[in-house]
């Protein structure tokens, strides 16, 4: 599911965070500091996340497999990367990431990429085994880091 032991060392991280629950008193993610115009687009993008999620989820429920997999792959993919690019850098947030950070984005995209080949498949249950892998990512980097 991971494509590194840095990974796996990340995940393994997360879920230490999530089994002692992470609360408001003891938060102890990492403060990434980032110019606003990058956290809005951050935050934008991280709500059409969620939003990209519910659809891939509702499709699998429906026994729509391979229609999930371009959801996948528009919203969160490799494809998806660098959305920003273009912009100035004070509102391109991957440009404001800690390394391992932007390093667990990178593999969030890949792991979406992945999901899209397997969804294609039709086959539901690697589907969802696929999806677990994206989950995954989104854990990891909120376990870790915070930007207020
Ligand atoms: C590379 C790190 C990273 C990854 C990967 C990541 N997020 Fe986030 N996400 C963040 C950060 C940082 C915030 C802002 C937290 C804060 O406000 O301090 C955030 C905030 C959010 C929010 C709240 C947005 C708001 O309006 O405040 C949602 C929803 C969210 N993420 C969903 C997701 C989902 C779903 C995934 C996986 C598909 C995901 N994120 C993957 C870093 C990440």
């Amino acid at each position: 599911m991971f494509r590194s032991l840095k990974l796996l060392g990340v995940a393994a991280l997360a879920t230490v965070g999530l089994a002692s629950g992470v609360q408001a008193a003891d938060d102890t993610r990492i403060a990434v500091a980032m110019p606003e115009a990058a956290a809005r687009n951050l935050r934008l993008e991280m709500v059409d996340n969620l939003r990209a999620l519910a659809e891939i989820q509702s499709l699998l429920a429906a026994g729509k497999v391979a229609e999930a997999g371009p959801v996948a792959e528009k919203s969160l993919g490799i494809g998806a990367m660098g959305r920003h690019r273009s912009e100035p850098m004070d509102a391109r947030p991957g440009a404001h990431m800690p390394p391992e950070m932007h390093a667990i984005g990178v593999e969030g995209h890949r792991a979406a990429s992945e999901f899209a080949r397997v969804a294609a498949t039709g086959e539901r249950d690697p589907a969802l085994s696929a999806l677990t892998g994206i989950y995954n990512h989104c854990v990891a980097c909120h376990s870790i880091y915070r930007i207020r």
